[in-house]
């Protein structure tokens, strides 16, 4: 957004001896400044108020009012200049992170596990922060971390070649390898022959056993089939899915630095690494000879950073493995990375969900694509309902069900508890994704109708508290977006959207816009503007942006 705290500290520095950038404050968050004068008022020896007034007086800035009241100097930006600003630049063209790179580490699914709604966050929050990243400039490598690394697969393979079939496998992919590996866990309970047997095939799977490395990379294939799909319908790529078992031979690296530094210690013939007192230490070898989880993102960090040499590698991940993240990044600190505090932990809460049918849960889990495939069906009917004449309608309602679940993730700060409703995600007249969606449509009907062709528009037609509203919610769009990547935060964007259709909206009903003349082109191009600013805010949400609905 235009700068107007800068113009006001470079007007009023010579009548404010001593003033500091940082003394120019917000008193909204649009459009009015302050700066108190009371810190001059013992340098000066007069009262803040006096100091107040005179300023002012002194103080000329082009297309903003300067009063002094209580000891502040009050800056107040005329609209007609305010609107200009607002509409002199081009939504998307600021670019602060340029040269910058960003790893994020999202999703990461588990190999032959579903791909069920507890991944929906780091999903969704992840997919939002690429966007938003690259929008401002910065090089994005998107990770998805598999975890393709672990006793587990053994067990998979035994129980695959006790109970399992290939046909079986081809037609019933994920549910299959399920069924297999429930089945696994409580008959190795029973019988200790199943575990040893498992422990072999895992053996074997790492010596990289022909047949066993053909199996699992089979299950890989399933599971990874099944997660694009899901992708593909959250607008959603990825640069790299190197998984743990990537990193398996380069832990070796990792705890010659840890040894270099005389970090790695041997207990009970495990290697470990100390953390001090108020950590519990990180587990990098097991007695065995197996490495473990943390071990795998060490060597994982030490990758990314030689191969991307990120600026910031994010991991979004729920906040139960917190400690994790701690050790992770604890143990880098120690090995001296001065980029270990370049890494950070996105947690986010849990997701219940209410309202979904028990029947659509295979062997008690959720899977995402059946909330997903629940909400377009409710979606569509919806939309035969309110418009049985729309065309696509099939598309239009993959986008709005799809687009109201992850609306709905992103809507509220990401370290809450949800505990997610269909009816409500998919409430159009709720703060939802259909919501914005609807408002994105209704704008283009307005210019299609209109046969609007992008023109240069009176700004002073605007200039009512209906289109002035509207017109202060674009006008930083391009700042809200950096504030979300900066926090890591897409609620921040989610909840600005709500806004502008909320006051786009109110103009809507308080200001006819088809009224002729230069008032009417005014009005169509501010509907312009909001339809462009939707589009480019839901896309960077993961949500498309349907045209009619
Ligand atoms: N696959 C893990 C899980 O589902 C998440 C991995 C997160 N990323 C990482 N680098 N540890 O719990």
């Amino acid at each position: 957004m235009y700068d107007y705290k800068l113009d006001i500290f470079n007007a009023a520095k010579t009548a404010l001896q001593g003033l500091e950038q940082t003394d120019v404050a917000a008193s909204d968050a649009f459009c009015d400044y302050c700066i108190p004068c009371f810190k001059f008022a013992k340098i000066l020896r007069k009262s803040p108020a006096a100091i107040a007034a005179e300023a002012a007086a002194n103080i000329k800035i082009d297309g903003i009012k300067v009063e002094a009241l209580n000891g502040y100097v009050n800056f107040t930006i005329e609209r007609g200049a305010f609107v200009k600003n607002a509409f002199c630049g081009t939504l998307g063209e600021y670019k602060p992170l340029a040269g910058k790179t960003v790893c994020i580490d999202f999703s990461s699914v588990n190999i032959a596990k579903p791909f069920h709604i507890g991944h929906l966050m780091t999903t969704v929050i992840g997919g939002a922060l690429c966007n938003f990243y690259r929008a401002l400039g910065a090089t994005v490598v998107g990770i998805n971390h598999l975890g393709d690394f672990g006793t587990q697969f053994g067990g998979l393979i035994s129980a695959y070649r006790r109970w399992g079939d290939e046909k079986r496998l081809n037609e019933r992919g994920l549910d299959e390898l399920l069924e297999l590996y429930v089945r696994y866990h409580s008959e190795s309970e029973k019988d200790e022959q199943i575990a040893d047997e498992a422990r072999e095939w895992s053996q074997k799977i790492e010596r990289g056993d022909e047949y066993a490395v053909g199996l699992f990379d089979k299950f890989k294939s399933i599971t990874l089939e099944q997660a694009k799909k899901v992708y593909a319908r959250l607008n959603i790529e990825f640069d790299s899915y190197l998984g743990e078992s990537f990193y398996v031979d380069k832990v070796a690296g990792v705890e010659q630095k840890l040894n270099a530094k005389g970090l790695l210690k041997t207990s009970d013939g495990a290697k470990i690494v100390e953390l001090g007192d108020d950590m519990p230490p990180a587990l990098i070898r097991r007695s065995d000879g197996a490495s473990l989880y943390i071990a795998r993102d060490l060597a994982a960090a030490y990758y990314r950073h030689e191969n991307y040499g990120f600026d910031k590698c994010l991991y979004v991940v729920a906040s139960h493995q917190a400690l994790h993240f701690k050790q992770l990044f604890k143990v880098l600190e120690l090995l001296g990375e001065r980029w270990a505090s370049d890494m950070v932990h996105v947690s986010y809460g849990m997701v219940s969900v209410e309202g979904m049918a028990l029947s659509t849960r295979r062997g008690n889990v959720l899977y995402l694509s059946d909330v997903l495939d629940a909400a377009v069906e409710k979606a569509l009917a919806i939309i035969a309902e309110r418009n049985p004449e729309l065309k696509d309608k099939n598309t239009v309602a993959e986008s709005v069900g799809v687009g109201a679940v992850v609306f709905d993730a992103l809507y509220d700060g990401r370290l809450k508890d949800k505990n997610f409703s269909l009816a409500d995600a998919l409430n159009f007249d709720g703060e939802t994704g259909p919501y914005v969606q609807y408002t994105h449509a209704r704008c283009n009907s307005v210019l299609t109708k209109a046969k609007y062709k992008a023109k240069k528009a009176d700004y002073a037609e605007l200039l009512d508290d209906e289109a002035y509203d509207v017109v202060k919610l674009l006008a930083d769009f391009d700042d809200v977006v950096y504030s979300a990547a900066v926090k890591y935060e897409p609620s921040v964007v989610s909840r600005r959207l709500v806004k502008i259709c909320q006051a786009f909206n109110r103009f809507y009903n308080a200001d006819r816009i088809m009224c002729g003349g230069k008032t009417q082109d005014a009005r169509l191009f501010l509907t312009a503007r909001v339809a462009e600013t939707l589009e480019y805010g839901l896309n960077l949400l993961l949500l498309d942006a349907p045209e009619r609905m």
